[in-house]
């Protein structure tokens, strides 16, 4: 790992930690029913799918190009999977719409450049998604549904990992001056600010933290 990239996950690992924190406390609240807390999951996973397509065709290098392609067909793989054991649980998902965007994925929306697309995107929303879903995997073990679990732990979180690790492949070679490392670290901070906001009135609205990324 090269230094900017030490530094930057010791930066993100910070102010991670109380969103994962938050959802630890939660993991034995009653509040949050696993269904409704799926329902989260299918909206995330979309939502991640659409922004990593939107930005494959307007991101000039090839390799990020199709780190973004692989992205979206990956989260679009995991839409599927959450989907088909929410219609064994006894949801209908055929009509299944997803929310409006929240002011997180406004800010993803936004970006412009290789370096704060990898920042936000693969470095910073998938390491949150790693360790909400963990919380969310703990959750669903303590009330018996072991079969969620292994959905999330076969399937789901090697690939977020894998998103994880592309960003900081991608980073550490694209952000090479002064100034775009500094973009990088200023991108994280901030998606991450997003994610602590909206995460809290996510877990207000549900009456738990513990509910899972993308
Ligand atoms: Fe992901
Ligand atoms: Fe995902």
């Amino acid at each position: 790992m090269t230094n900017l990239i030490a530094d930057l996950e010791a930066f993100k690992n910070e102010q991670l930690a109380p969103i994962v924190a938050a959802g630890q406390l939660s993991i034995s609240d009653a509040g949050g029913d696993t269904k409704q807390l799926l329902q989260i999951a299918l909206a995330n996973e979309i939502n991640v799918a659409e922004l990593a397509a939107a930005w494959m065709p307007s991101t000039p290098e090839l390799e990020v190009k199709l780190a973004f392609a692989r992205q979206t067909g990956d989260e679009a793989g995991h839409f599927l999977l959450v989907a088909e054991r929410l219609t064994l649980l006894g949801l209908d998902v055929r009509n299944f719409a997803p929310p409006p965007g929240n002011p997180m994925f406004e800010f993803l929306r936004g970006l412009t450049t290789t370096v704060e697309r990898v920042a936000a995107g693969l470095f910073t929303l998938e390491s949150i998604a790693y360790g909400v879903n963990e919380n969310f995997m703990a959750l669903c073990a303590a009330r018996g549904d072991h079969e969620t679990v292994r959905i999330y732990r076969e399937y789901i979180q090697p690939d977020e990992k894998a998103h994880q690790e592309s960003g900081q492949r991608l980073l550490a070679k694209y952000a090479t001056t002064p100034e775009l490392a500094q973009l990088a670290r200023d991108t994280i901070g901030k998606l991450l600010e997003l994610a602590a906001h909206t995460r809290a009135a996510a877990a207000t609205r549900l009456g738990t933290a513990c509910f899972p990324g993308c």
